[in-house]
């Protein structure tokens, strides 16, 4: 594999990369082992591409580690990713690359205790200036944009807002992704190719790319070669290629 990482046009560097990291549990279980260890395995590669999007300036990392739909899961995965969740979030690593860290999702529906740790790490590193890692907990698109709705219709009942005068812009407010721009590039590990419910809207003009490594199997280098494939395409945006090209 070539050195990606050298290859890389450091002024097109995407602003914000959004992850669906997926596969732990096959990964786990080709070893014979626990789908849990694979989720423990995939924490590290978590820290990996943290740093490394860091270092490249990336400015916004949008990381998929718990769907809506993954609280259907069997009792006991539930219960060992929220443990989980409790002791991978390492302050000493958001501090050492000032990361702040951002979470987006339903978490009242979170253990209290888990809530209460995010609550900690969200509060101990907002002054960071790095790289924003939010992680997406608890987290469904259909959910977001249902609240987003349920937002905008009390403002038209306080007759703020007239349906009519409804925005994109409004919308956008109304997401719980309103600090941060819409993703560049969607990276999905794993060899699935779908969206499973992750920043419908947001997602309108991402890049998509699509690996079959499983998350505990990706490192840095698959990293660049997403970055260095996002740097190959135009974005058109609905233009020509030449109207592109001028500009
Ligand atoms: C992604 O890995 C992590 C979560 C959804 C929490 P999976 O647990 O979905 O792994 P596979 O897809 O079953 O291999
Ligand atoms: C999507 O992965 C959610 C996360 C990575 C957290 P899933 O493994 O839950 O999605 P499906 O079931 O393959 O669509
Ligand atoms: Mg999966």
């Amino acid at each position: 594999m070539p050195n990606y990482k050298d290859l890389l046009n450091a002024e097109r560097i995407p602003r914000h990369v959004a992850i669906i990291m997926d596969g732990n549990g096959r990964w786990a279980k080709e070893r014979g082992m626990s789908r849990s260890l694979g989720h423990q395995q995939g924490v590290e590669t978590v820290h990996k591409i943290t740093e490394a999007a860091s270092q490249l300036g990336i400015k916004y990392l949008t990381l998929y580690a718990f769907s809506t739909e993954n609280w259907n899961r069997p009792t006991e995965e539930v219960e060992a990713l929220m443990s989980l969740i409790l002791t991978s979030l390492e302050e000493s690593l958001y501090m050492k690359n000032n990361v702040r860290l951002r979470i987006i999702g339903d978490t009242a529906r979170l253990p209290e205790t888990v809530r209460k740790s995010i609550e900690r790490c969200v509060d101990h590193t907002a002054k960071n200036t790095g790289l924003v890692q939010i992680i997406a907990l608890s987290y469904s698109s259909k959910w977001e944009i249902t609240n987003a709705v349920q937002q905008i219709c009390r403002r038209v009942e306080k007759g703020e807002l007239r349906p009519a005068d409804v925005t994109e812009d409004d919308i956008e407010a109304a997401l719980s992704t309103n600090f941060m721009p819409d993703p560049d590039l969607l990276i999905r590990t794993g060899g699935e190719q779908r969206l499973s419910n992750y920043l419908l809207w947001q997602c309108a003009y991402s890049e998509f790319y699509f690996c079959d490594t499983y998350w505990p199997d990706f490192d840095e280098e698959e990293f660049y070669k997403a970055i260095y494939d996002f740097q190959q395409r135009e974005r058109r945006y609905g233009k020509t290629s030449e109207q592109v090209s001028k500009a």
